[in-house]
């Protein structure tokens, strides 16, 4: 679906300045596509890339892009059609080969395959978004901050990964605040959302969510008791599992009411942050959801991560003493930073909206880079290192 909404991206490395331009004609003539400039990229949808100066490095670099994945698909030009240069590049991977001078139809029609076949692959659901991911918030006890955290992961991951779709999902029946918290007015809800289940598909779930100023797509709670609607058991989980199909991210802010359906999107969760304090009752939480979420949802291990929200390095209890009660590491500290939160809270803001330079700003940053695996951008790495 993300292929749908949004252009295919396209590298051309291509160092003939004729046949770059012709190449750039071409590509730009037609819809779907956006040939990038020079600046960095984790992953390109379309790489065309010139060989012939150096086939034995060019050859090894071929490998390397399509091994890290970082190329969708790769298309190759060279000015020699010789078997040397031909066999190689197709073995090695490429879909297609331009001879030179370059040829406008032969180059729109495979453009246009790819096009062509992503669509198809979207409309079945077999495209790249096919298996959102889920990261479940939760909070040890009321207040510790997990409708901030949820809030501010979710932005932090669309401000990374624009290109990707992004689901907030607010489980707290009644007392949702995410609307709140981002400053969004609406009547939408997953009760209303839960009556037209059966015609669920992207286009409506886009329409019955609000878009958020930072391109998150949000599902509030509903916020008063609807006697005359019966949800049917399993709905929530089975919502959530639909909702992988169109999502590339559903982060979930999930409450405090204990049920199956929250269990079962637990077990279902790549990542369930465990939002605490370090206050005594807090800490003993941790310990006992700890164990209920391993029994009861199978989650531990990494996929399990401890948080300690509003940390200070001299509080009365200790990161090392609260580890040690709980009986595993706390994976994340996130500072304690009271005006910033006030601020945030009062005008319906996020953390880097406020001060983008904060430390807590930079924490969900972090945090947002770890569940994309998109750090390269900071490294150098990723597409644009093979072309330095
Ligand atoms: N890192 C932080 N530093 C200071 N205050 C914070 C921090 N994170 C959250 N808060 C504040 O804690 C309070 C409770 O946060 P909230 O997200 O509503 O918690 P919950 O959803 O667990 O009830 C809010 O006033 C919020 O601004
Ligand atoms: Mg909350």
């Amino acid at each position: 679906m993300t292929t749908q909404i949004n252009p295919l991206s396209v590298r051309l490395a291509v160092k003939s300045p004729e046949i770059r331009e012709s190449l750039t004609r071409i590509v730009n003539g037609m819809n779907g596509f956006t040939v990038q400039g020079e600046q960095n990229a984790v992953r390109v949808d379309v790489l065309v890339l010139e060989i012939g100066s150096n086939p034995e490095a060019e050859f090894a670099t071929i490998s390397a892009l399509l091994q890290e994945k970082v190329v969708g698909r790769l298309f190759l030009t060279s000015p020699k059609t010789t078997p040397d240069i031909l066999l190689p590049a197709l073995r090695a991977g490429a879909k297609e080969f331009f001879s030179q001078p370059i040829n406008p139809e032969e180059v729109r029609n495979a453009f246009q395959k790819v096009r062509q076949e992503t669509m198809l692959a979207s409309e079945n659901g077999n495209g790249q978004a096919k298996e959102g991911k889920i990261i479940s918030i939760l909070g040890a006890k009321g207040g510790v901050g997990t409708t901030t955290f949820a809030v501010n992961l979710a932005t932090s991951i669309q401000a990374l990964d624009p290109k990707r779709l992004v689901a907030l999902i607010d489980l707290n029946r009644l007392v949702g605040e995410v609307p709140l918290f981002l400053d969004l007015e609406t009547e939408a809800n997953w009760e209303e959302i839960g009556k037209n289940f059966s015609r669920i598909d992207a286009t409506y779930l886009q329409s019955a969510m609000v878009k958020h100023s930072s391109g998150v797509y949000v599902m509030p709670a509903p916020s008063t008791i609807d006697r005359e609607t019966h949800l049917a058991p399993g709905f929530l989980f089975q919502l959530v599992k639909a909702m992988r199909r169109f999502f590339d991210y559903i982060v979930i802010d999930s409450g405090m009411v204990f049920d199956d359906n929250l269990f079962r999107i637990f077990r279902d969760s790549e990542t369930v942050y465990l939002i605490s304090i370090l206050s005594l009752p807090c800490i003993i939480n941790v310990r006992k959801l700890q164990e209920s979420l391993r029994v009861s949802a199978g989650v531990s291990g990494a996929k399990l991560k401890i948080v300690a929200n509003r940390f200070e390095k001299k509080g009365q209890i200790s990161l090392g003493e609260a580890n040690k009660i709980i009986g595993t590491e706390i994976t994340t500290t996130i500072p304690n930073d009271y005006s910033l939160a006030m601020n945030a809270i009062n005008n319906g803001k996020v953390f880097a909206e406020i001060s983008g330079h904060s430390e807590i700003a930079k924490m969900y940053h972090t945090l947002a880079e770890d569940e994309t695996g998109l750090a390269a951008h900071k490294s150098g790495g990723g597409f644009f290192k093979w072309f330095k």
